[in-house]
């Protein structure tokens, strides 16, 4: 993990300067820019985003960077220290269709920015060197924050003058259309409106965000993310499938999105639906419930108090939304026998991270028993790793050749 100075735009970290190199050395000159966005975790509030509901995730100290120059011409080109190949591709062929692969991320960026305003006949072409230490198929969001990345750098590169709400409709846009990915809000939200030691608390049929100081450092707490290795992908099957229960049950419900049911209508909706979709209905009423009840529980009483949210959470994506897996039930259910407060899954689902809100003196006791248990079930070895709570995207600095 690369560490960072927060002190804001101008701070040139490790991980900006492999960047660089990266971008000098497959392109022959040096960036005119470093941009950087960091991953996510959600601490409560899962598939409530498509359903215009309550989120409350915040971005993590694990980042993407993008080293940026423009051309004098209209060709884009984009390489990366994941893959082998560097991508070109005229701004004129920019279309969904077109972008396939790792580059349809940077890519389907720079399209949807044309989407939203930027005028895409008439911007120069650019070429990009993208560097990560978030960790890809965690559940972490590594695209979110590539997404970010590229949304702020073209941002000021093109000089569209966009805010941040509108940034992370666009990485949305690239993930659903190009991408792929049915998708919510929460992702790119997070990782462009958080803040250190902050939750983002948003409302994703308004957008209004609040940042909602955590305070897990006095309260002698850490976020412990427990990567089980299980890979998920959402431009398949389950995520789909949960957002299509979910808009028949307001359509059967006769309204315009989950997000206008109570913890009250769930008796009628339990009369009306099959008990699938009810099951699906009822994760997201009480999620949405869970949401706003975990922000007032931290503003009147602080992060130690919201143990059992997290845990009602899991149960809840456990046997009313299906989305667990075994590997995360078992890292939930040891990271509470061992000491945590509170745990959950976290993200799409099936697969992924689930994280643990853990006294930061048992978080040795949490790792080593659910390593233990995952070896004992002959699952893969799960990654664990403490995150703390950082700022969204940023300018990081120019290069100075
Ligand atoms: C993924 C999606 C988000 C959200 C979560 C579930 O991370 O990208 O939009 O739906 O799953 O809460």
């Amino acid at each position: 993990m690369t560490a960072r100075n927060t002190d804001g735009a101008g701070v040139v970290s490790a991980l900006d300067r492999t960047a660089q190199v990266g971008f000098q050395s497959h392109f022959h000159r040096s960036a005119t820019g470093l941009w950087s966005a960091p991953g996510r975790v959600n601490l409560i509030g899962e598939h409530t985003d498509y359903n215009d509901g309550f989120v409350l995730p915040l971005a993590i100290d694990r980042r993407t960077v993008v080293a940026l120059a423009s051309r004098t011409d209209r060709v884009v080109r984009v390489a990366s220290s994941f893959a082998a190949e560097t991508v070109e591709v005229s701004l004129d062929e920019l279309v969904p269709e077109n972008l396939v692969g790792w580059s349809a991320y940077p890519l389907g960026v720079a399209w949807a920015l044309g989407q939203f305003g930027a005028d895409l006949a008439v911007v120069p072409g650019f070429e990009v060197y993208i560097d990560s230490d978030v960790p890809v198929g965690a559940g972490l969001s590594s695209s979110a924050a590539l997404e970010s990345a590229v949304a702020v750098a073209l941002n000021d590169v093109w000089g569209l003058d966009l805010d941040r709400a509108t940034l992370a409709r666009v990485g949305q846009l690239a993930e659903n259309r190009v991408v792929g990915a049915p998708t919510g809000i929460m992702d790119q939200s997070a990782s462009l409106l958080g803040q250190a030691d902050a939750a983002v608390f948003l409302d994703c049929r308004s957008l209004a965000a609040e940042v909602i100081p955590l305070g897990l450092h006095p309260a002698g707490l850490e976020l412990l993310i427990i990567d089980t290795r299980v890979s998920h992908s959402h431009a398949t099957g389950g995520y789909a499938a949960r957002r299509k229960s979910c808009e028949a049950g307001a359509r059967a419900l006769g309204v315009p999105a989950l997000r206008d049911l109570s913890l009250d209508d769930l008796t009628r909706a339990q009369a009306m639906l099959d008990d699938e979709t009810f099951r699906r209905v009822r994760h997201i009423v009480t999620e949405n419930q869970r949401v706003l009840d975990t922000v007032q529980t931290l503003r009147s009483s602080g992060c130690t108090a919201i143990g059992p949210l997290l845990d009602a959470s899991h149960r809840s994506m456990r046997d009313d939304f299906e989305i667990s897996a075994p590997e995360l039930d078992v890292a939930v259910d040891t990271a509470r026998r061992a000491g945590a407060i509170g745990a959950r899954m976290t993200g799409g689902g099936f697969g992924g991270a689930a994280i643990a809100l853990t006294p930061t003196d048992r978080v040795p006791a949490v790792k080593a028993a659910v390593m233990a248990a995952f070896a004992e079930r002959g699952f893969a070895t799960p990654d664990l790793f403490v995150v703390h709570a950082a700022d969204g995207a940023a300018r990081d600095g120019g290069v100075r050749p």
